[in-house]
């Protein structure tokens, strides 16, 4: 029975109508004055954080590493990098955080590990240790070792000679990070061990890293690699028996038809998936100011078990991967918003921040936000994006777009009192910290920053599109994207307009009765009156966006109504009887 529990999931299953917000603790904010964020810092700007509005932090691998991929090279699971405080700082960060009402997840880096951690070093010293068996091994060179780069034109192979080892070592990523043995069930109970350590000491769940080539098949012998899912529902069980309401964010770019697999059909794997899909497109829907591309991203990526939940995000700390897009579709996002060389990355992405690549047009950013904030699922959202921060491209690869937060404009933004930060703070053109930090832009009520806190309030304040049933709505213009959701008889509509140009917008919402008459703009007073014939007919200024409830009663009112009453409705009848509820 789908009735009761519904009801009480609500207030549970915090992860569908969270706001996430990702940061490194080392570019954050340094307290100690070396240079290098750390905890205390990170302390210290949660009032920040929980002014903004964020629900959840997800922090960047802080553990021990020797950082050559910015800690997604660790080497040791149960420790702090020292550079960033110590456990006893970070328990004392999940402790305030708490007090504020925000829940921490972690990276989990379970695919591969430093080469300087010590299971590995024994490894390659020691084939009769049990620690060689952690890794893979091939005598021989393997065919295709110079294929399945998970960083082409930067790294050369995926299979590496060690003279220690006198052996061949896999290695998706950088060489200096030998892939585990996933399929060794020793390294398996290590992976679960390594979460429950972190959930004891807090965290409310995981960023799981690089998820395809944790559970794929590993090895000499092994030409296409096949997905362990089993692997997966291992993972959350655990989770599960020892926290149950921690989860599991899925870093998994993959095509839409193995989504299920990811999640699970029984919703019983994991938690919450990017939609890396959904991601490509709606950056070529700004490019392009296409949406049709879009839709189709919306539509294949709609079943999801009803517990799941899809991360909305623009930008990462990666590069913006295009990879899913055609190739015609590539090059008109390459144009539009990474025309350089010096832009691109991998032969198949963006490396910018988002503001940037927008012109620091904050029309557009708002554009790309409000969308961001009102596709199907819960908002990731990037450090340093509440202020349209900025790139360094003279920086390598990824390196760019991480740069240090942007405080005031004081030395180097405010970020530390040391004259050489971990990296440099971004300090000329329109970006630099003079111009964008977060201390004038509190002062100022129009800046982004309380755009982005005002627009944070109003999407906690519309579950709907966290929790309930979409249908995209036909306008007849190829730049207009018109969403609806419905969820517990209430109905929200999100309206964009991805054209330079201003348009006419001509809609049915799509609700028969009085109630689709009126729509009540949640952002000013401009609602809309439906025309004789019920469609509505409004303006919308160029790259602008609408966000309006459905009917004029008031909606509160009308959902402590619903509370009480059977969750057999989650989906409107008239829905279910048309052709049944799709998300489940
Ligand atoms: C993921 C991370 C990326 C990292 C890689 C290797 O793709 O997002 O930053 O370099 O995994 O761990």
């Amino acid at each position: 029975g789908r009735q009761g529990p519904t009801v009480l999931m609500i207030n549970d299953l915090w992860y569908k109508n969270a706001v996430i917000y990702c940061l490194s603790v080392a570019t954050y904010m340094d307290a100690n004055g070396d240079g290098v964020g750390d905890f205390a810092g990170l302390m210290r700007r949660l009032d920040y954080l929980s002014g903004l509005g964020v629900t959840a932090i997800w922090l960047m691998p802080f553990q021990a590493s020797p950082c050559r991929d910015d800690g997604y090279d660790v080497s040791n699971y149960y420790e702090v990098d020292a550079r960033y405080g110590t456990l006893g700082d970070f328990v004392e960060f999940t402790h305030a955080a708490k007090q504020r009402g925000i829940r921490v997840i972690i990276d989990l880096v379970a695919n591969h590990t430093s080469d300087q951690h010590p299971w590995f070093m024994e490894a390659r010293r020691n084939p009769k240790s049990m620690y060689r068996d952690w890794y893979v091994w091939s005598k021989k060179k393997p065919r295709g070792s110079n294929k399945g780069m998970a960083f082409p034109g930067v790294q050369k192979s995926t299979w590496s000679y060690d003279s220690v080892a006198r052996a061949w070592y896999f290695h998706r990523f950088y060489d200096f990070q030998p892939d585990l043995n996933t399929s060794n069930p020793h390294v398996q109970a290590e992976i679960l061990k390594i979460m429950g350590f972190w959930i004891q000491l807090g965290v409310s769940g995981f960023r799981m890293d690089a998820v395809p080539f944790v559970i794929a098949t590993k090895g000499p012998q092994v030409r296409n690699p096949v997905e362990q899912y089993d692997m997966l529902r291992m993972m959350r069980e655990f989770l599960q028996w020892r926290q149950g309401d921690a989860i599991i964010l899925a870093e998994a770019n993959v095509l839409p038809d193995t989504d299920m697999e990811y999640f699970g059909r029984e919703g019983d794997r994991m938690h919450m998936m990017f939609n890396f899909q959904v991601n490509q497109n709606l950056f070529y829907a700004l490019a392009a100011s296409d949406a049709r591309p879009l839709q189709k991203a919306l539509k294949a990526t709609k079943p999801r078990p009803k517990t799941a939940q899809w991360g909305m995000f623009l930008r990462n700390h990666d590069e913006l991967d295009l990879g899913r897009l055609t190739k015609q579709q590539r090059k008109t996002v390459f144009k539009a918003f990474g025309p350089e060389p010096a832009m691109q990355l991998y032969d198949r992405g963006i490396r910018r921040r988002l503001a940037p690549m927008l012109e620091n047009d904050r029309r557009r950013i708002e554009l790309a936000y409000s969308l961001m904030f009102t596709l199907p699922g819960t908002a990731v959202l990037r450090y340093g994006d509440e202020l349209g921060m900025g790139d360094n491209l003279a920086l390598p690869e990824r390196q760019c777009a991480r740069t240090p937060m942007q405080w005031s404009t004081e030395p180097n933004a405010g970020f530390t009192k040391s004259k050489k930060p971990i990296s440099p703070v971004i300090s000329v053109g329109p970006c630099g910290y003079e111009h964008v930090n977060a201390a004038q832009q509190r002062r100022d009520p129009n800046s982004m920053l309380n755009w982005t806190e005002r627009i944070i309030r109003m999407r906690k304040e519309v579950p709907e599109v966290g929790w309930g049933d979409f249908e995209i709505l036909t306008t007849r213009d190829v730049s207009v994207l018109a969403i609806r959701y419905d969820w517990r008889n209430n109905s929200v509509l999100f309206v964009h307009n991805l054209a330079s140009t201003p348009r006419e917008v001509s809609l049915s919402v799509g609700i028969a009765g009085e109630s689709s008459r009126l729509l009540v703009n949640l952002l000013s007073e401009d609602h809309s009156q439906a025309k004789a014939g019920g469609k509505h007919r409004f303006m919308l200024e160029a790259y602008g966006y609408r966000w309006f409830r459905v009917g004029g009663l008031d909606y509160l009112l009308k959902r402590s109504d619903i509370e009480t009453e059977s969750a057999d409705r989650v989906t409107p009848r008239r829905q279910r009887s048309r052709r049944g509820p799709v998300a489940r």
